[in-house]
């Protein structure tokens, strides 16, 4: 797998995810799947959009104790999800754990990527919440290569960072990278962005893309105008 444009369906309900899903005729997305949807609808909703054809990033970003995490982990891997996550706070243990969990008796897996430091998460609420006092950049690069260390096969991270990333863990370390926008559109929420192809150019493995497609007036052809940015 690499190079691909993932929309983040975060809708609230079936109804809305399948209403928008609907519109792609031609071509089958990578989806991403995050608390809100899942929570709602459970696991039927993974195995309805699998069915569809499409491939799924399910973003649950488990987190608590390794026994724990790997039993969780191995139900997702039977839900047959292409890529899942977990906090790298969780500590190697953790993250190996998970790889135990996911990993099926063929031998077969889906992807597994951490989160690092949420960005949410700055140097100053860092420090006094979490009592880490290096500069959140070395925070960031140190989770990545502890991931890589313990076996994950990539990062989220901003296409800011990708390079970087690859630069210490390897160009086989996969970035999954949201905060991209269209160089003509709303910024919205997100401070740090950059488009479709400029993540292109710095390497990000996937780009996840959430209102600049399912907010747009003509949600296919912004996703083809991803694809053709970020993919050809
Ligand atoms: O709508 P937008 O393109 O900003 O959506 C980006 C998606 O990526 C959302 O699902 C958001 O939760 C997720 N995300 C993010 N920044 C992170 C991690 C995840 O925007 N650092």
């Amino acid at each position: 797998m690499g190079k691909d444009v993932i929309i983040a369906c975060d809708f609230a309900s079936r109804e809305q995810t399948m209403n928008f899903l609907d519109q792609f005729t031609e071509e089958k997305p990578f989806v991403k799947i995050g608390m809100e949807l899942y929570y709602a609808e459970g696991p039927a909703i993974v195995r309805e959009i699998k069915s569809r054809g499409h491939k799924i990033f399910l973003d649950l970003k488990l987190h608590d104790i390794p026994n724990t995490v790997k039993k969780a982990m191995s139900v997702l891997s039977n839900l047959d999800v292409d890529i899942t996550n977990l906090h790298a706070a969780g500590t190697t243990a953790m993250m190996k754990a998970a790889l135990e969990g996911l990993t099926r008796p063929d031998g077969t897996r889906p992807l597994l990527i951490a989160v690092t430091q949420l960005t949410s998460t700055d140097q100053e609420s860092m420090e006094r919440d979490l009592l880490i006092h290096e500069p959140i950049d070395q925070v960031v690069m140190h989770y990545a290569e502890t991931a890589k260390n313990a076996g994950l096969d990539g990062i989220v991270c901003s296409p800011l960072e990708a390079g970087k990333v690859h630069g210490r863990c390897g160009d086989g370390f996969l970035t999954i990278t949201p905060g991209v926008r269209f160089a003509d559109g709303d910024v919205g929420d997100q401070k740090r962005v950059m488009t479709p192809a400029a993540a292109k150019e710095i390497g990000s493995d996937y780009i996840v893309v959430g209102r600049p497609i399912t907010q747009a007036e003509d949600p296919v052809a912004a996703y083809r105008r991803c694809v053709t940015e970020f993919c050809d």
